[in-house]
C-alpha cells in the first residue's frame, strides 16, 4: 500500500472501515471535470505570478490534459482507493509527470478546491435545469394556445366552481415554471463566484491572483472572504430548493394528469408510451410515469433537508460534515433533469379530449356566480342578497334535473321575477368564461394576451 499522499503525520494505514465512512472518491468522481479545469486554471496562474516555472507548468498541462483522456478512455479507473477526486487526479498526475505535479497543490487547499469544483458543477446545472424549463414552458405555451377556447370546469376543493378553458389552466402551470426558470438564474447570478485561491481557510502568503483563476473559470468575480467561502454551500442548498420548489409544481401538475386519465375525468390520454399496464389486469393502462414524478418529488424534498440538518452546527470553516453535500445534489440534479425532460414530452404527446372538458362543464351550475353578479349589477340586488336567490336557483335546477345552464327564462324567473332573459344568456358557459376580462382572467382574449406575454419573455431569455 502506498504511503497516503496527503498525510505527513499519519503512519499507519487507514483501517478498511475509514476508508469506507471516508472515501467520496465513489461519488466525488462525478466532478472529475471541474477537478481538472480548475487545476488547470491554477497552475497556469501560478505560472503567470512566477510560483512556479513554465517548465513545471507545461508538465502540469500536459499531465492534466492526460489524466483527463485516461479517465474519459478508462484506462485510469475512478474505482482505486483514493481518498476523493482531488487526491486521485493529483496522485495520478504525479505519476505521470513526476516532481512538477509535487508543485500544483501550492497555494491551494482542497478546501477551496472541492468549493471551487463544486461550485462549477451547481452553477452548470443551474443553467442546464433552465434550459430544460424554457422547452418545457414553450410545449405548455404551445399547447395553450391551441386551447384558449376549450372549455374546462375550474375547480376550488376539487369541487366544479366557474368556467375556464384549458389553455388558461396549462398557462397557471407556465407560469409557475416561470418562477421557477428565474428562481435558478437568480441562484447562478449570485453564486457566480469563485472560492478558489482561499486555500484552507484564510488565504495565502504567495502572491497568487484570484481575480485571473476567477475569469478563467468563468466566474464573474473572486468570492470576498475566504473564511466564509470554504465552509458556504448556499448554492448547493439553493438549487436543493429551487429543484424542490420545481418538483412541487411538477408534482401538482402530474396529480392533474393522472386524474385526468381517469376513467371518471377521460379529459386526456397519455400516449402508449407513457403508459404502462397491469401485469394481472390485461385492461388497464396505467399513470405510471406522471406517478413517479409524483413520487420523486419526495426524495427532492429529502435532499434538501438533509444538506440543511448538516449545516446547521458547522463552525467555520471547513467540516468534513461537508462532504455530505454532493450526493444529494447529484441525486436532485438527476432527478429535476429527467423529470423535465419526461415531463415535456408527456405534455407533447398527451391526446386532450375536448368534448369530455366542455362536457363536465354542464356539471355543478359553474355558472351560478354570473347570475348572482348580474342581479347585482343590473337589478341593483346586495350580493348577500342575490346570493341567496340563486341558491334557490340552484335547487330548482336540481329539482329539474338539470345544470343551471340549461334553465330556459320560464323556468328561471318562477324562482324570481327579476331574472330576465338577458340574464339567462349568460349562464352559457362559454359566455361566463369570455365574461372574465379583468387582467389575469379567464376569457379566451385575456388567456391569449397572458399566452403572449409569456411569449415574449420566454423569447428574450437568454439560457
Ligand atoms: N472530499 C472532501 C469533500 O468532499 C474534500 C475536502 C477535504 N478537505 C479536508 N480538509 N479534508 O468535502
Amino acid at each position: 500500500m502506498s504511503k497516503k499522499i496527503a498525510s505527513a503525520r499519519i503512519s499507519a494505514e487507514s483501517s478498511a472501515l475509514l476508508k469506507e465512512l471516508n472515501n467520496s472518491l465513489p461519488f466525488d468522481k462525478a466532478l472529475y471535470r471541474e477537478d481538472i479545469r480548475g487545476s488547470l486554471a491554477h497552475a497556469e496562474m501560478l505560472k503567470e505570478q512566477g510560483i512556479i516555472t513554465p517548465e513545471d507548468y507545461a508538465a502540469i498541462a500536459r499531465g492534466l490534459a492526460q489524466v483527463l483522456e485516461e479517465i474519459e478512455s478508462g484506462a485510469f479507473s475512478l474505482e482505486g482507493d483514493d481518498e476523493d477526486i482531488h487526491m486521485a487526479v493529483e496522485r495520478r498526475l504525479t505519476e505521470i509527470v513526476g516532481e512538477a505535479g509535487k508543485r500544483l497543490h501550492t497555494a491551494r487547499s482542497r478546501n477551496d478546491q472541492v468549493a471551487v469544483d463544486f461550485r462549477m458543477y451547481v452553477l452548470r446545472h443551474d443553467l442546464e435545469i433552465a434550459a430544460l424549463l424554457r422547452e418545457l414552458i414553450a410545449s405548455l405555451l404551445e399547447k395553450a394556445k391551441a386551447h384558449t377556447e376549450t372549455l374546462l370546469p375550474g375547480m376550488t376543493h376539487l369541487q366544479h366552481a366557474q368556467p375556464t378553458n384549458l389553455g388558461y389552466h396549462l398557462t397557471a402551470y407556465a407560469a409557475m415554471f416561470r418562477r421557477d426558470l428565474e428562481r435558478f438564474l437568480d441562484s447562478y447570478e449570485r453564486n457566480n463566484l469563485s472560492p478558489l485561491g482561499c486555500a484552507a481557510l484564510a488565504g495565502t502568503p504567495h502572491p497568487i491572483d484570484r481575480q485571473r483563476t476567477a475569469r478563467e473559470l468563468g466566474f464573474r468575480e473572486p468570492t470576498l472572504n475566504c473564511l466564509d467561502s470554504v465552509s458556504d454551500r448556499d448554492f448547493a442548498l439553493e438549487i436543493l430548493f429551487n429543484i424542490a420548489t420545481m418538483m412541487m409544481h411538477i408534482s401538482r401538475l402530474s396529480e392533474e394528469l393522472i386524474l385526468w386519465s381517469t376513467s371518471e375525468f377521460g379529459f386526456v390520454r397519455l400516449s402508449d408510451k407513457h403508459a404502462t399496464g397491469s401485469s394481472i389486469m390485461p385492461q388497464k393502462k396505467n399513470p405510471d410515469i406522471p406517478e413517479l414524478l409524483r413520487g420523486k418529488t419526495g426524495r427532492a424534498y429529502g435532499n434538501l433537508m438533509a444538506l440543511l440538518t448538516v449545516m446547521k452546527g458547522l463552525p467555520l470553516a471547513y467540516n468534513k460534515d461537508t462532504q455530505e453535500d454532493k450526493e444529494g445534489v447529484f441525486d436532485s440534479v438527476r432527478t429535476a433533469e429527467l423529470s423535465l425532460r419526461v415531463l415535456r414530452e408527456m405534455i407533447d404527446e398527451m391526446a386532450v379530449n375536448t368534448e369530455a372538458m366542455e362536457a363536465a362543464c354542464m356539471k355543478g351550475h359553474l355558472t351560478a356566480t354570473d347570475l348572482a353578479d348580474w342581479l347585482v349589477r343590473e337589478a341593483g340586488l346586495p350580493f348577500r342578497d342575490a346570493y341567496h336567490i340563486v341558491g334557490n336557483v340552484v335547487n330548482r335546477a336540481e329539482e329539474l334535473g338539470k345544470d343551471i345552464s340549461r334553465m330556459t327564462p320560464e323556468e328561471l324567473r318562477s324562482v324570481d321575477e327579476r331574472i330576465t332573459a338577458e340574464a339567462c344568456a349568460l349562464l352559457d358557459n362559454r359566455v361566463s368564461m369570455n365574461a372574465r376580462i379583468s387582467e389575469g382572467g379567464t376569457a379566451s382574449a385575456r388567456t391569449r394576451e397572458q399566452i403572449e406575454r409569456l411569449v415574449s419573455w420566454l423569447e428574450a431569455l437568454k439560457v
